[in-house]
């Protein structure tokens, strides 16, 4: 396969080059290829996008995705890899659950899955999950994701189990206590609506105790979805010390804020939830400046019954695999935040570099993971053009620009946009 005159975007730059792919390798990368080729004219070419944080929900929750759906819908929106958080149904809390995931995801043969175990058995927060099985048998890091691990003690015994198996803990951060049932921000809109709040601290006191852990053990962390400016200034300082944390947000907390909650529109209920002004902006200035790594989407899909309920007792969670590239570009390349090739970083390279997965770059030699989108195409959200059985999505009408035209995993094309 030959790709011609596109613009690929490099770690350092954006350069007009054609690409040949052969046996699922970048093979070339120059200026002309001799041969005939896909004509990519007017199509920007990125490292194949990696989403370190979805949910697929298979096993156990198919009614809301499956790996199946989950993957036709991480294609259609650029993603080459995607790790998946172990809340299904048994837990992902050892190596025959991680086989599972692992061989439906090859059926399926759409883009490369990667399964993450849960920090504790059954996630129930009281016994270690069995770390170095599911290592062995394909898992890419812990998460006790959709809540903490309210021990500390055990959590500083994931930490040190995890890195004896060349793992990272992706950290959740939620103080149930103080959460206590609140489903929103707490604040203007709180007090609005008069749906319960949860203050910031709830998240940032365990942001705080994931980088005291990590500095005590001198061990790498990750955090999870940050949503608060003060959880990105707690980030901030302890990597200018030196702690190895790194850090994720996702589309709907540098977009949206709780003012989108007045009309009770369920679709922007999510854990944790979408703060304030302050916070959105202090987040772009986390990307911006590096504190955040990484962009994930917490591709949360939920069935309709789960979200067409009172706002108090609907599920948690955004579908996000379908607009987080359009999104990412829209509000923070087009916004003036960062360049395609920093949202390059933020998306494929970091998590590449935090998981240690292959890919994260178009270069010579490199995996031909690769995702060609038309940076021009502007378009409308529509919910009912998603392919994820996940139609929730706050961001329903919105009008963005980017649209994914191929995805290539290891040089062959998973996703072709109709028409393109
Ligand atoms: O909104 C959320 N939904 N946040 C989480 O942490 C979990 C997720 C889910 O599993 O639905």
């Amino acid at each position: 396969m030959i790709i011609k005159n596109a613009d690929v975007v490099l770690q350092d730059g954006v350069k007009r080059l054609d690409i040949r792919v052969e046996n699922g390798i970048v093979a070339e990368l120059a200026e002309h290829i001799a041969g005939e080729g896909m004509d990519c004219t007017g199509l920007t070419v990125f490292p194949g996008l990696i989403d370190m944080h979805v949910h697929l929900r298979e096993p156990g929750f198919e009614k809301k995705e499956d790996i199946a759906s989950g993957s036709a819908a991480a294609v259609k929106g650029g993603f080459t890899q995607i790790c998946c958080m172990p809340n299904t149904r048994p837990v992902t809390d050892n190596k025959v659950v991680v086989s599972y995931i692992l061989n439906r995801a090859r059926e399926v043969n759409l883009c490369k899955v990667h399964p993450i175990g849960a920090i504790t058995e059954g996630q129930e927060g009281k016994n270690l999950a069995a770390i170095g099985a599911m290592k062995a048998a394909g898992a890419v890091a812990l998460s006790e994701d959709g809540k903490s691990v309210a021990n500390t003690s055990l959590m500083a015994n994931a930490m040190l189990y995890a890195a004896d198996f060349g793992l990272k803990c992706l950290c959740h951060c939620e103080d149930a206590s103080l959460v206590d049932g609140g489903v929103v921000n707490e604040g203007y809109y709180s007090t609005l609506t008069g749906l319960k709040g949860s203050i910031r601290a709830a998240e940032d006191i365990l942001i705080a105790r994931e980088i005291c852990l990590a500095e005590s053990l001198s061990l790498p962390v990750h955090i999870c979805h940050v949503s608060t400016y003060s959880g990105v200034q707690l980030i901030r300082e302890a990597k200018a010390r030196g702690v190895k944390v790194t850090a994720e947000t996702c589309p709907h907390y540098f977009t949206l804020t709780d003012a989108a909650i007045a009309d009770f529109d369920t679709n922007t209920k999510v854990n944790p939830p979408l703060r304030e002004e302050r916070d959105r902006l202090a987040v772009i200035e986390g990307l911006r400046d590096g504190t955040l790594d990484c962009i994930v989407t917490d591709h949360a899909p939920h069935h309709f019954d789960d979200k067409n309920v009172e706002y108090a007792v609907a599920a948690f969670g955004i579908s996000g695999l379908e607009t987080s590239f359009a999104l990412s570009y829209t509000l923070l390349v087009k916004g003036g935040v960062l360049t395609l090739s920093e949202l390059a970083r933020k998306m494929s390279a970091a998590p590449a570099a935090i998981l240690s997965l292959q890919g994260g770059a178009v270069e010579e030699g490199g995996v031909a993971d690769l995702t060609i989108a038309d940076l021009n195409a502007q378009w409308t959200i529509d919910p009912a053009t998603f392919v994820s059985k996940g139609k929730n999505t706050p961001f329903a009408g919105r009008q963005v620009f980017g649209k994914v035209r191929y995805t290539i995993v290891d040089g062959e094309i998973r996703y072709r946009e109709e028409n393109a």
